[in-house]
């Protein structure tokens, strides 16, 4: 990567919750090979930390800190020791989630919480202890989302009602904070391979088949889908792009509520 690259982040700070595995490893892993700083947090000591260990055998800078979304001053906590260790935050990734294939009536009032509390309460406590250590102007926040924010989806009415409510965060801190000079946007990743979302969503190989199939790409997601959209955001070619809710899936967004039926089914077996 050139220094006249877009891509270039040499030197820039970017702060991912919930960057421990998956899609948001994945995309700490792409602003690494870009030259970033990295700053990771998760519930897993061992886990967090192994992650930016990986990250720095891969020759880039990063620490990880255990913290728990749910918790506010712990969040706070791990935001201010990251900013003092590498300076303000440029890229601020808000992605922790948790989920289960789980009917309404199945659902306990503490389980429809828990994943309100990760996703929803979550995103709001790292994006609201962030912003004292946001550089302003110039930095971008990606929030993480799922296609059932909008998308009414059987067994996943807990996931909609929290993802829908980072999506209204996300277009109402456009609001608040465009003045600020801080960008912010959702990105909605289709059935990304090789990840735990889509292990609990299409436990086999045929449900797994099935969700390709009704995508109109024909294929699963890779997390460097997701990841270099979230490059592009971050860049100078996103400087004019806030408020956005952005599906990157193949298209999936166009067919309509899913039936996890058959999932919910394997699951159990
Ligand atoms: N169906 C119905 N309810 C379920 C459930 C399921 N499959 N799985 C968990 N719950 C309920 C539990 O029964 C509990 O409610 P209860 O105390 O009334 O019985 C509640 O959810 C909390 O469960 P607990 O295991 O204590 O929560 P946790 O905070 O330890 O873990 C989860 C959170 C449940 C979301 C867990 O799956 C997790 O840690 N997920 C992170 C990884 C992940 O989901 N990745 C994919 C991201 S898309
Ligand atoms: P994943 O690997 O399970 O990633 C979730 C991450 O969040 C883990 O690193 C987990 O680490 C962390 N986390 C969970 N609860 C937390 C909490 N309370 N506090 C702090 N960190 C917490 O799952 P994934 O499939 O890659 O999903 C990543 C994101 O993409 C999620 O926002 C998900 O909703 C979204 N998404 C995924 C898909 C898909 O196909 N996979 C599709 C659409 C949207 P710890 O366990 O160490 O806490």
């Amino acid at each position: 990567m050139t220094s006249s690259s877009p891509f270039d982040f040499s030197g820039r700070h970017v702060f991912v919750a919930g960057g421990s595995t998956g899609i948001n490893f994945g995309i700490a892993q792409a602003f690494a090979r870009s030259g970033a700083l990295l700053s990771l947090i998760s519930r897993s000591t061992d886990r967090v930390e192994s992650a930016a260990a990986q990250l720095v055998t891969g020759g880039a800078q990063a620490i990880g800190l255990p913290a728990d979304v749910r918790t506010p001053e712990a969040v706070e906590a791990a935001i201010a020791a990251a900013a003092n260790h590498f300076g303000p935050i440029d890229v601020l990734v808000s992605g922790a989630a948790g989920n289960f294939l789980a009917k309404a009536l199945d659902m306990s009032p503490r389980g429809f919480k828990t994943v309100v509390d990760i996703d929803l309460l979550g995103s709001f406590n790292v994006l609201r202890m962030a912003h004292q250590h946001l550089r302003k102007p110039g930095s971008c926040v990606i929030q993480i989302s799922a296609s059932q924010a909008s998308v009414a989806t059987p067994y996943q009415v807990h996931v909609s009602a929290a993802k829908a409510g980072i999506d209204m965060l996300t277009r109402g801190l456009a609001l608040e904070w465009g003045a600020d000079g801080i960008r912010i946007n959702s990105v909605i990743p289709g059935p990304i391979q090789d990840t735990e979302g889509l292990r609990r969503l299409a436990p086999t190989q045929e449900t797994r088949d099935a969700m390709a199939r009704r995508v109109p790409l024909q294929r699963l997601g890779r997390i460097e889908d997701v990841s270099r959209v979230c490059l592009m955001l971050a860049s100078d070619w996103g400087s004019y792009i806030t408020g956005a809710v952005i599906p990157v899936d193949g298209g999936l967004f166009l067919t309509g509520p899913r039936d996890f039926t058959a999932a919910a089914e394997a699951a159990r077996r």
